[in-house]
């Protein structure tokens, strides 16, 4: 199953994607606002992205490429969602940075929502945006995404607190 727009197209991850992704998590810009963790090898990421677990209702890992050249540009995954509420959580990032600001992450998130709340039948979509990653909280609004609380402080970066805004779209209210 893919999902596919005028901009962008989103299929299931393969073992060949894990080189960008490496790429991707060296670049301090990409990953500024985004939660990291301690060095991984390219040998551990490639063998992480050889065994990776099938998509599920749990967790639906996406890569984002363009539909025009089939370049991948990005990831965005819906994770822990519950069936009792059906409620998921989002994480969207475009590595390659030359993409950014052309619409290719609205098309994304709309393909995915489209599908999340058809499909999956999903009722609700949360995120957490570190307070200072502007056009991130911009994208999310625009979508219909809405503030539901700060988490202050519990975000670090380079020795620096910053605040994590919580947000949500109810499938009512997306955007679409
Ligand atoms: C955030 C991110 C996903 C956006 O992707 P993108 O493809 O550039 O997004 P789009 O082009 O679809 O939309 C970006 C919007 O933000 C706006 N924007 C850009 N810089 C902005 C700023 N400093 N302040 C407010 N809005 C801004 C753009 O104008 C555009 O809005 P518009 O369509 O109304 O004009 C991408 O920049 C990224 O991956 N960043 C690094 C990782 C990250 O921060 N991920 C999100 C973690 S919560």
């Amino acid at each position: 199953m893919t999902l596919t727009g005028d901009l962008v197209h989103l299929r299931a991850l393969e073992p060949e994607d894990a080189d960008a992704f490496w790429r991707w998590h060296h670049d301090p810009e990409a990953m500024r606002w985004m939660t990291t963790s301690y060095p991984e090898s390219l040998a551990q990421l490639r063998k992480r992205f050889v065994d990776l677990p099938p998509n599920s209702y749990e967790r639906c890992s996406f890569a984002i490429t363009t539909t025009a050249e089939s370049r991948l540009i990005g990831c965005v995954v819906l994770r822990d969602a519950t069936p009792e509420v059906g409620r998921a959580t989002l994480d969207i990032y475009l590595g390659e940075k030359d993409t950014w600001n052309k619409g290719y992450a609205t098309e994304a998130l709309r393909l995915l929502c489209r599908w999340a709340f058809n499909d999956m039948r999903l009722t609700a979509i949360e995120l957490t945006v570190v307070a200072d990653n502007d056009p991130a909280r911009h994208l999310y609004r625009k979508l219909g995404f809405v503030e539901e609380g700060r988490r202050r402080e519990s975000f670090r970066r380079d020795g620096q607190l910053h605040d994590a805004i919580i947000m949500s779209l109810l499938a009512r209210e997306f955007i679409d």
